[in-house]
């Protein structure tokens, strides 16, 4: 009745979901999310895959949601505390049966990067992410009428984490020895950026305006790649290609702002503040810096938390909240939340040119 009863204004409209029937400000922005793992909440749930690109066993979700609903972490990852920030609903991941869409989903794909071959045939590939937003946007004209979903579509932000998989695929592992692959570092990257800037064209051809982006972190220092090398320090090779990415992420995002009307964005420098964080983690309350809390070997970061990745056994720390990385690549809830922080109304140090919020208020 309460909901009715603010419908009768003109700012509000009302929607039939499949739970209830809803109002919503007519003006709220939706927030849609593309990527990998580190937004992944849980779409690789319902997909042929393996158990290292899921998260759907314990101890995954263990602090927040209390059952492991596919996060690659103890509980939210930055979108959904990004979606708190925002004052939209907990967003559905897109292959959940039945999600409402009106405010927005996530299609973000555990171990998906750019290119169709990372990890293909066992994740959904970002140019499937996309393709589901056509669907997506299909139903919403349905529900809302054109002219409102169009509004709503212009009005929404599409935030992307994409990358980090790709350059993975470049690490050569023999015996505790991590090298690169020899190929064409700028080849590959130009390969990444084109692949990815094909997908934020057609969410702009498809009405999009708002796009949030977080660029690669220091991918040689997660606990996995510490653990491969048996060393406590970071692979600089790799992390030196994430940079070049970071490089080339910049140029393209410049570049799209001068050809695309009305394109706007955010661009969160996840590599300079993951970097600080794991450089001063004391700093930001965490009591390691280097290691998971979820995993074995040295730093936790062999990949066997949960114990059904082919090894059994695992180690699990007392309290997730004094780590960074809950598994062996992965932020905990506390890591997540300081980032989404920074993310949402960090000053322009780290998101250039405006913050999150920034680019939700935006007409
Ligand atoms: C899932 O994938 C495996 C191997 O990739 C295959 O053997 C199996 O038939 C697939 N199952 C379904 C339901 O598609
Ligand atoms: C890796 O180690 C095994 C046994 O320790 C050895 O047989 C093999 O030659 C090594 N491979 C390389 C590429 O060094
Ligand atoms: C991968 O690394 C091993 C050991 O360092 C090396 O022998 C092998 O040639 C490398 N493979 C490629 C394709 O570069
Ligand atoms: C996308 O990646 C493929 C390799 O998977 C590459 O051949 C192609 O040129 C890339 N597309 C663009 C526009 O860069
Ligand atoms: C550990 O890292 C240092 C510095 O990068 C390197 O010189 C050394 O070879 C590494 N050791 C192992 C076992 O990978
Ligand atoms: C930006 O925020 C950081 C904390 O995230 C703070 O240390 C820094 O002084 C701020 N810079 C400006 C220019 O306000």
């Amino acid at each position: 009745m309460f909901l009715l009863v603010l419908c009768l204004s003109s700012s509000s409209i009302l929607i039939q979901t499949s739970e209830a029937q809803i109002c919503l400000p007519k003006k709220h922005a939706a927030l849609f999310v593309f990527g990998d793992s580190l937004f992944d909440i849980g779409n690789n749930n319902y997909i042929n895959t393996t158990t290292s690109y899921q998260a759907n066993y314990p101890p995954y979700g263990q602090t927040l949601f209390k059952y492991p609903s596919g996060r690659f972490s103890d509980g939210r990852m930055i979108p959904d505390i990004i979606g708190e920030f925002a004052k939209l609903p907990l967003l559905p991941p897109y292959l959940h049966p039945d999600p409402d869409f009106i405010y927005g989903v996530n299609f973000a794909s555990g171990g998906s990067g750019a290119l169709l071959q990372t990890a293909q045939g066992y994740v959904i590939d970002l140019q499937t992410q996309v393709r589901y937003f056509k669907n997506v946007k299909k139903v919403l004209r349905e529900k809302l009428g054109d002219e409102e979903a169009e509004e709503l579509i212009k009005r929404s932000v599409y935030f992307l984490s994409v990358g980090s998989n790709d350059y993975g695929d470049l690490l050569n592992v023999t015996n505790s020895t991590v090298t690169l692959f020899p190929v064409d570092k700028q080849q590959y990257v130009d390969f990444v950026i084109g692949n990815l800037t094909n997908a934020i064209q057609e969410i702009y051809e498809q009405g999009g305006r708002k796009f949030g982006f977080l660029n690669v972190g220091p991918i040689g220092c997660s606990p996995s790649i510490r653990a491969l090398r048996n060393n406590a320090t970071c692979f600089e090779e790799i992390s030196a290609v994430a940079r070049l990415h970071n490089v080339e992420l910049s140029k393209m995002i410049l570049k799209l702002q001068k050809q695309l009307n009305g394109f706007k964005y955010s661009l969160h420098d996840f590599y300079a503040s993951l970097s600080q964080v794991l450089t001063y983690p004391s700093k930001y309350g965490f009591k390691g810096g280097s290691g998971g809390c979820c995993g074995s070997g040295p730093y936790r970061g062999v990949d066997t938390c949960g114990g059904n990745k082919g090894i059994k056994e695992y180690e699990l720390c007392d309290n997730p909240n004094d780590y960074v990385f809950f598994d062996s690549h992965h932020p905990s809830d506390k890591a997540c939340q300081y980032f989404a922080k920074l993310i949402w109304d960090g000053n322009h140090t780290f998101n250039k040119p405006c913050n999150l919020n920034q680019l939700f208020q935006l007409s």
